[in-house]
């Protein structure tokens, strides 16, 4: 039986920081109305940087964290839904930059719970027997779908990386993994791709940007987070105070908080980061794994569960000793 650990963690964020009050100078919104419903006080953008830059300075971080050498690592796992082309993967253009040469690169797309399923893949394709160690990334520039007009989204959403090497351990520290989806139906959280409007033109419809039903995704997020960290606990034989903490999707602070209400956890087991980066989408967890354990929130021998949910619908929750 082989195991698994995460042997290094690293992030990256833009330069750029966009305040509550920067945003004024778009939408009718203020700083107060912001922070008390989201948490959120400003944001990380890009200038002049793309997806690819992003995840190539969290995977360098993550690399020397592991303190291996990057030629050990035989896959590449990007999950993202702004990859900067349709093809290649930013995970092949990530295997050139960090001139790995010859391992399996390839880019997933979970939306927000993106790096928990990269982390499943990671974790049984070294269970499996046919990888030693994989280099899993989550990076997004969501403020590339952002729809700066819209004071219901263009809020919440901010830009960065977050990266992971994954290999094998001789003790059981990636203990389980759950990953589920459903079908948004009712087009709860969406951004469409451009698509060939008038073949005999050639003409390409625009970029669309991201439409969401903020109340419903809110439900929706605060009905699954517990129910996914209560699942991974009922399937461990494990109770909520055996955990040292959780690490949530950073979405919005008020479902933390119903999220921790409902599992009787005390907020200061919740780490919580959304005030500095907004929602990063996929790089929301790497990012906050690798602060919380940079600023020892997140310690050896913990036990914790990180748990995210996002567009598709989908959801995934893990139980790690670090
Ligand atoms: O990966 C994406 C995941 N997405 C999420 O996790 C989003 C989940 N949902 C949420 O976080 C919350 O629903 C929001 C933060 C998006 C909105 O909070 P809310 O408490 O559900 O507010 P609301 O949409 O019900 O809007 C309340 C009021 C409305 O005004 P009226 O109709 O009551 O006059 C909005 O127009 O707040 C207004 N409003 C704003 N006001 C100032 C909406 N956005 C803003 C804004 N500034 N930015």
């Amino acid at each position: 039986m082989i195991n698994t650990k995460i042997l290094g963690t690293g992030s990256y964020v833009p330069k750029k920081i966009l305040t509550n009050n920067d945003l004024k100078a778009f939408v009718d919104t203020n700083d107060e109305w912001i922070y008390t419903r989201t948490g959120i006080k400003e944001r990380h953008i890009v200038t002049d940087e793309y997806t690819l830059d992003l995840a190539y300075e969290a995977s360098l971080r993550a690399i020397e964290s592991a303190n291996i050498d990057k030629s050990e690592i035989d896959m590449i796992v990007v999950a993202t839904v702004t990859s900067d082309f349709a093809f290649p993967s930013t995970a092949n253009l990530l295997q050139a930059k960090l001139e790995i040469e010859g391992v399996t690169a390839f880019d997933i797309n979970a939306a927000c719970s993106g790096f928990v399923y990269a982390l499943q893949i990671a974790d049984k394709m070294i269970k499996s027997g046919g990888f030693k160690k994989i280099l899993i990334v989550g990076a997004e520039i969501l403020t590339r779908l952002t729809d700066w007009r819209d004071r219901n989204t263009c809020v919440l959403f901010g830009d960065g990386a977050g990266a992971m090497v994954i290999g094998k351990s001789n003790k059981n520290n990636i203990k389980d993994i759950v990953t589920g989806s459903q079908g948004d139906t009712e087009m709860l959280l969406y951004c469409k791709n451009p698509d060939l409007k008038d073949p005999a033109v050639n003409v390409v419809s625009k970029q669309d940007h991201i439409h969401m039903k903020g109340r419903e995704v809110f439900k929706f997020a605060t009905r699954i987070m517990p129910k996914t960290v209560n699942e991974l606990l009922t399937r461990n034989n494990l109770k909520i105070d055996d955990l040292s903490c959780i690490v949530a999707h950073q979405a919005n602070m008020r479902i933390i908080d119903k999220s921790a209400r409902d599992l009787e956890v005390d907020m200061s087991k919740m780490y919580s980061n959304i005030d500095k980066y907004g929602n990063t989408s996929a790089a929301s967890i790497p990012i906050a794994i690798d602060e919380a354990i940079k600023s020892n929130f997140l310690k050896e021998g913990d036990l914790f569960i990180t748990v995210a949910f996002g567009g598709g619908l989908t959801w995934g929750g893990a139980l790690i000793e670090l």
